[in-house]
């Protein structure tokens, strides 16, 4: 016997309606996302903070690219973006260099862009959004110089020094410790990533018997300082310091004991969608966007951190 699905009168209004407000909510905006990579938490964390932005906006649709940590690919991403004609575009770019043309050249094509953690050279943008990395760095190096009382050996495991905000928390760092008796025994670009910073902490581990605290431009480079370390029975013997302050990683390294202080990072995700709206509609939006963030020690995280002042 065959059966009939059966919808009751208001039901079946019910769906109808539905059904022309899916219609009714079609996309006005398309927004293009290029995220450099997505093998790192923060990466992820900052799509994360874009998508749910996003959704308070029914109008908006984002189209998000992974570039896998590659310039080319990305650079190629963002040249389909303009073919597509999408509506903005937002980049958190790799390396500064080689993605500054295909960033010009949409921008010149009349799509608005909006730059976002790293910086692209030039001034060829809509605007940029991130936080002080130069202040950042600075604050980390006045942070571990009283920490140490002033004199120590320390290791420096930076971020790729081809992507701006490598070059600032190093330069910050380097004018956070100025005058002080403290020294950088080892330094070595990590790249940002976790299993460099490993092997290159066991480079300093085998060159110096003594070493006081290791700084890293992210927390994943803290950590994977911290990992080899403690695979050569070291890890009490110094300290870690790292950035970002993600709650799922640094600030829970800095509960755990593993880091003595995370500085935050934070991901502007949310300011894009927000600078985004703001430019759709026409309004004028400012070139800079500089966002605040927090130092998260053993002392301060359960009052969820402490600003950084000027
Ligand atoms: C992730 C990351 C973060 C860092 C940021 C700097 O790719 O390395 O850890 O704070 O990029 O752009």
């Amino acid at each position: 016997m065959r059966r009939h699905l059966c919808v009751p009168g208001t039901l079946f209004m019910g769906l109808l309606l539905a059904g022309t407000m899916t219609f009714c909510q079609t996309p006005k905006w398309t927004i293009g996302m290029s995220q450099c990579n997505l093998g790192e938490p923060w990466r992820v964390q900052m799509n994360a903070d874009i998508r749910k932005a996003g959704e308070a906006h029914p109008e908006l649709r984002i189209i998000f690219k992974d570039a896998q940590d590659d310039n080319l690919r990305q650079s190629a991403h963002v040249e389909e973006f303009v073919r597509q004609k999408v509506n903005l575009i937002i980049i958190s770019p790799k390396e500064a260099a080689p993605l500054t043309k295909p960033v010009a050249d949409a921008y010149h094509s009349g799509i608005p862009v909006i730059v976002l953690d790293r910086r692209v050279m030039g001034d060829a943008y809509t605007s940029f959004i991130g936080a002080d990395n130069k202040k950042i760095g600075k604050a980390a190096g006045k942070w571990i110089a009283r920490l140490l009382k002033g004199t120590g050996a320390t290791v420096e495991l930076k971020g790729l020094m081809t992507s701006t905000p490598g070059q600032d928390r190093h330069s910050g760092f380097r004018e956070g410790i100025a005058g002080s008796a403290l020294s950088v025994i080892f330094e070595a670009d990590m790249k940002w990533l976790e299993p460099n910073a490993r092997k290159e902490m066991e480079s300093a581990l085998a060159r110096f018997p003594h070493i006081d605290l290791v700084y890293a431009h992210n927390d994943p480079g803290a950590h994977g300082a911290y990992l080899a370390a403690k695979a050569a029975g070291r890890e009490k013997e110094m300290l870690f310091v790292g950035i970002d302050g993600l709650p799922q990683e640094g600030q829970m390294y800095v509960k755990q004991g593993i880091l003595s202080a995370s500085f935050e990072y934070p991901t502007g995700g949310r300011e894009a969608i927000n600078a985004a709206m703001d430019i759709l509609a026409g309004k004028t939006v400012a070139r800079e966007i500089t966002l605040p963030s927090r130092v998260f020690t053993r002392e301060n995280i359960d009052r969820g951190g402490e600003w950084l002042k000027e």
